[in-house]
């Protein structure tokens, strides 16, 4: 039975940035009431009542995969370890984006699907793409008697997708025989450590664990047999799922983190409810540090107009009070407004200069390249503020 165990309050589509604020746009602005929920079942976490797709997969879709070195790395990393370990003839990618993943691919082996018409238009230059939502249908259509994938890969998709069983009993169609399905997703036990509540937006409807992903794959004859920790979103898993008579075996690495998960008690709802706390607290700590540093006239930024931060100015109520604006490397981001609480969003170029004294880590996932690339900011006295995995003023 799901039981809810957080309240986000009314949030806007996390990536529907406002092209302006005038009275009529802001009139039309979509909000929804973002909780989230454990199903002491499955394990499974989930936004309780998700947004229907249609709203949030259109041609208007901002994110571009590859905007970020880190991102491009990683996918060129795990291309070529896939290519290595198994040795797929035929592949498909299940919400490509911008072509980041499947661009390490020879171009007659691959499959796209992606149901951003804008982002479909890129990769349909280079590849076989469907510019469709991943459902049964589309399965039969890509696969009824024809050669069957030997690697379907998806990252930061699968989580996004309200009914799982249509997407796996449509993954379980498609894939060949020892055919091996690998998803990348934000992990849950990561969530739960860094107290990263913004990571719950509309676009993530679960929070994958492996013992939530195990259940999954189970009841749809497939199952789970290795995962990774990877570094990517804050902390994600890597799950790598075949087909339930293929001949792989579970490897000893996933029995070490069903076993961590287990000890992190990630199968309790006390755990849950316990992060809801801490999640209270972030919140009155967050104000508390930026109302007195607005007391000594201080001007803060956020650097980053990210999803995640959808959520954290819109529960914690942060708005032009607080934030002059957004910086953004995202040109299609650029000009435009936050959803809900409508900062300004303007390039690093123009924003990231000598009058910022704090700069709020939106994209905190990105830490690392960030304070390497920052370090001019830093030395010239230059504070980053983060709220993983607790607020802090990074020194
Ligand atoms: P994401 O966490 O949803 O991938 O979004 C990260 C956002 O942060 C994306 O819009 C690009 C932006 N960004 C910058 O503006 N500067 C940077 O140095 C990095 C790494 C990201």
């Amino acid at each position: 039975m799901k039981k809810k165990f957080l309240n986000l309050g009314s949030q806007p589509i996390a990536n529907s940035f406002l092209p302006n604020v005038s009275k009529k746009t802001i009139k039309k602005e979509f909000f929804y009431k973002l909780t989230v929920s454990f199903d002491d079942k499955d394990y499974l976490v989930s936004v309780t009542n998700p947004v229907n797709p249609k709203i949030q997969y259109t041609d208007k879709y901002a994110h571009r995969a590859s905007e970020s070195k880190t991102m491009r790395k990683a996918f060129k990393n795990i291309a070529l370890k896939l290519n290595k370990r198994f040795k797929p003839k035929k592949i498909m990618e299940i919400g490509s984006n911008d072509g980041v993943f499947i661009k390490n691919f020879p171009q007659n082996n691959v499959i796209a699907i992606e149901p951003c018409k804008n982002l479909a238009k890129i990769t349909a230059k280079k590849f076989k793409t469907y510019p469709n939502f991943w459902n049964q249908k589309l399965a039969h259509k890509i696969f009824k008697n024809k050669k069957k994938a030997d690697l379907i890969f998806s990252a930061n998709t699968i989580s996004h997708i309200p009914n799982l069983k249509e997407t796996f009993k449509a993954i379980e169609f498609s894939l060949s025989e020892n055919g091996i399905f690998v998803i990348e997703d934000p992990s849950l036990s990561s969530v739960v450590i860094n107290n990263s509540y913004d990571q719950f937006y509309d676009e993530h409807v679960y929070i994958f664990s492996a013992l939530a992903i195990s259940n999954i794959a189970k009841k749809n004859n497939l199952r789970l047999f290795d995962i990774e920790n990877i570094s990517t979103h804050g902390g994600s898993l890597r799950y790598y799922i075949c087909k339930n008579n293929s001949k792989y075996i579970i490897t000893k690495n996933l029995i070490k983190v069903i076993k961590y998960e287990k000890k992190k008690s990630l199968n309790k709802l006390s755990t849950f409810k316990n992060f809801s706390k801490r999640v209270e607290k972030s919140k009155k700590d967050l104000i508390k540090l930026l109302n007195k540093l607005k007391k000594q006239n201080k001007k803060i930024i956020s650097y980053g107009a990210t999803y995640k931060s959808t959520t954290l100015f819109n529960y914690c109520n942060i708005d032009k009070r607080y934030i002059d604006y957004v910086t953004d490397t995202t040109i299609n981001k650029q000009g435009k407004f936050t959803p809900g609480k409508h900062i300004p969003i303007i390039s690093p170029k123009k924003g990231f200069n000598e009058s910022v004294d704090y700069a709020f880590l939106g994209a905190w996932n990105f830490k690392k390249e960030i304070l390497k690339k920052e370090k001019k900011f830093i030395k010239r006295g230059g504070k980053f503020i983060t709220h993983v995995p607790f607020i802090k003023i990074l020194s």
